[in-house]
């Protein structure tokens, strides 16, 4: 079903990046969006991008009181995204820390389940959930154990959800590079080069722009008949 006023749609993570442009996105197809992050000013930043009737919280989702008070604030709603996400870790087997795997993790894919729980007793049953993965669960590689691990672990989990809950949809989308601030921490010149090479990985010749991605979510949201779906959105990387 289209989105409309009435729709709320929360995105948890919406305050950058992909998130954020899924925020844009579903509030230009009419719906009522909330975005939640960490920083009170990030939240401040975004709605200052996003149309007067969105809304947002600050919402840290390594922590069950804060996300207990977010969804009290917002409520009943219909669409819950899931893109909150920290720094990339690369890395070979040689590197492989315990410890760094599971703060790795965490927010990916422990807290996103943990946002799922606590989203149940206010998101509609004939609603969805989207949830973050990449497309290097598909494609693995040298220096991308935790990321590709990660990202088949989110569409695995996303799978049993997707039955669990039905009529609840659940689906995921997994981007291939996307240039948003996630890549930040690296050197202008370094990130220039990343950007170049993983472009002339895809068919397309360039990586994507989050709004690329945040149409995949929006459609996702609209699909009435969708649920249990890995949406890859690489630009064609796979079949390079
Ligand atoms: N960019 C890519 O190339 C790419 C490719 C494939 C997959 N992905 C995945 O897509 C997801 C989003 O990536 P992005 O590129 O949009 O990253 P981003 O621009 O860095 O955005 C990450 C968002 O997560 C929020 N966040 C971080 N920790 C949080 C916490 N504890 N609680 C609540 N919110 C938190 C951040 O806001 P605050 O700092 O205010 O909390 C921010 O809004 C990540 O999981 C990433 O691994 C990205």
């Amino acid at each position: 079903m289209s989105l409309s006023p009435s729709t709320r749609v929360v995105v948890i993570g919406g305050t950058s990046g992909i998130g954020l442009a899924v925020a844009q996105a579903a509030a230009k197809a009419g719906a009522q969006v909330i975005v939640g992050s960490r920083s009170e000013q990030s939240v401040k930043r975004a709605l200052s991008l996003l149309p007067g009737h969105a809304g947002g919280l600050p919402v840290d989702v390594t922590s069950a009181v804060s996300l207990e008070s977010f969804f009290a604030q917002v409520g009943a709603f219909d669409h819950l995204v899931y893109t909150a996400g920290d720094a990339l870790v690369r890395g070979v087997i040689t590197d492989y820390d315990p410890q760094q795997a599971h703060d790795f993790f965490d927010i990916r894919l422990f807290r996103a389940l943990d946002t799922v729980r606590r989203a149940l007793a206010t998101l509609h049953g004939s609603g969805s959930v989207t949830l973050t993965s990449g497309a290097a669960a598909f494609h693995g590689g040298t220096g991308r154990l935790l990321g590709s691990t990660v990202s088949a672990a989110v569409i695995a989990a996303a799978r049993s959800l997707a039955a669990e809950l039905a009529p609840l949809r659940v689906n995921v989308v997994a981007p291939g590079v996307v240039r948003t601030p996630l890549w930040s921490n690296m050197p202008e010149q370094a990130q220039k080069l990343l950007f170049d090479r993983a472009g002339g990985d895809t068919l397309l010749g360039r990586v994507a722009d989050p709004e690329d991605v945040a149409k995949v979510y929006v459609s996702l949201m609209e699909q009435d008949y969708v649920t249990g779906n890995v949406a890859v959105v690489d630009g064609g990387s796979i079949l390079k």
